[in-house]
């Protein structure tokens, strides 16, 4: 790669690009994505209602009838809740919106485009490391917080640890950056889902919360780029100011009403997911050299000696998982997806023959 045109900023010449390579083995549990793609009869529905579009007139500035629709769904106000192409782009939105000139905190190891985005967008970045068990440093996030101004961001469930907060110390940081008066707060809640559990009371009390959700995850969508955000109106307000008008294009609505209308679908997935994270877990945590992490999302970390080489020996069995090893505070981890139980079969037997030949 050569080097940058002297007229680029200097905050993204000195960015690496998005870690990501796409490997084209079957077994695919890189991307915490749904194992299953979409029925034949839901895809009909989203068929049926792209067809009935106009592609020649603009979408809606704001994608009004979906972001309706995620309110009854959530019981929130729809002047609450914001629709863009992914919860990445809510991130940048948010960063955008209150960290720009001033600060981003998030913790680490933790959900990589939060810091880059800060980066990119010249925040100063402090990343707090996470505690014992990659629990929630809460004094030292306090502390951060303490004298400045900017966006505070939280996963929960935690991502890439997997790990649910404890709610009494999520909700201590998220009251003090409150006090505070400067800092606003992003609960990222991309898996809440698989957790069965999700910060909407909290975030309902606090006008300076945001909860961030994805069709990615659970709903199935990955392929489509949908994410939003719960906020107080007010705020909500704000951050549309942000966003590029027009941004969710017709054929992304279609999708999101469609899975929106068979909530069924979202809970047998979410479902089968929770009992196949167990199973994966507990074979895994049986195998010798494997540190298995404790996960309430659809996905499960786990450390091992020699992360290069068991993620080659995974590939060459087929099977593709990510490794988190260059993550500040993820030493020697890898993070593999629950799939479909045929997938995750696939990969407890390939992990149990890389490991037995492993050094
Ligand atoms: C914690 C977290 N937040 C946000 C995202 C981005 O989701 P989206 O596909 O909606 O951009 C991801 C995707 O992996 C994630 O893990």
């Amino acid at each position: 790669m050569g080097r940058a045109p002297g007229f680029i900023r200097e905050a993204v010449a000195s960015l690496p690009p998005y870690r990501f390579t796409h490997n084209p083995q079957p077994v695919k549990l890189d991307q915490n994505e749904a194992p299953d793609d979409l029925a034949g009869e839901l895809r009909a529905a989203v068929q049926q209602r792209i067809a009935a579009l106009s592609y020649n007139r603009y979408p809606e500035l704001h994608p009004v009838v979906l972001e309706e629709a995620l309110a009854r769904r959530h019981d929130w106000p729809a002047e609450g809740v914001v629709v863009a192409n992914g919860s990445n782009v809510l991130i940048q939105a948010l960063v955008i919106l209150a960290g720009l000139e001033r600060t981003v905190v998030s913790v680490k190891p933790s959900f990589s485009v939060y810091a880059e985005q800060a980066r990119l967008l010249g925040a100063e970045l402090v990343q707090v490391p996470l505690g014992e068990r990659f629990s929630l440093p809460v004094e030292e996030l306090s502390a951060a917080l303490s004298g400045r101004s900017g966006v505070l961001f939280l996963t929960d469930p935690a991502a890439p640890t997997g790990n649910a907060h404890d709610p009494e110390d999520l909700e201590s940081v998220v009251r003090a950056a409150e006090r505070s008066g400067t800092w606003l707060t992003v609960l990222d809640e991309a898996y809440h889902e698989f957790a069965g559990a999700n910060h909407a009371g909290l975030v309902r009390d606090v006008e300076s919360a945001v909860s961030l959700r994805t069709f990615s995850k659970a709903a199935g969508l990955a392929g489509v780029r949908l994410g939003y955000a719960l906020a107080h109106p007010e705020v909500a307000t704000q951050l549309r100011k942000v966003l590029l008008p027009f941004k969710v294009s017709v054929m992304q609505v279609a999708a999101g009403l469609a899975i929106l209308e068979r909530p069924e679908v979202m809970a047998a997935r979410v479902a089968l997911a929770a009992s196949e994270r167990e199973r994966v877990s507990e074979a895994m945590a049986r195998l010798p050299g494997v540190e298995v992490y404790p996960s309430v999302t659809n996905f499960v970390l786990f450390k091992v000696d020699d992360p290069a080489a068991v993620h080659a020996g995974l590939l060459a069995a087929g099977v593709v998982v990510r490794r988190q090893d260059h993550l500040p505070g993820a030493a020697g981890c890898l993070r593999v997806s629950v799939g479909a139980p045929a997938e995750n079969d696939a990969f407890l037997a390939a992990l149990d023959g890389v490991m037995a030949v492993a050094p």
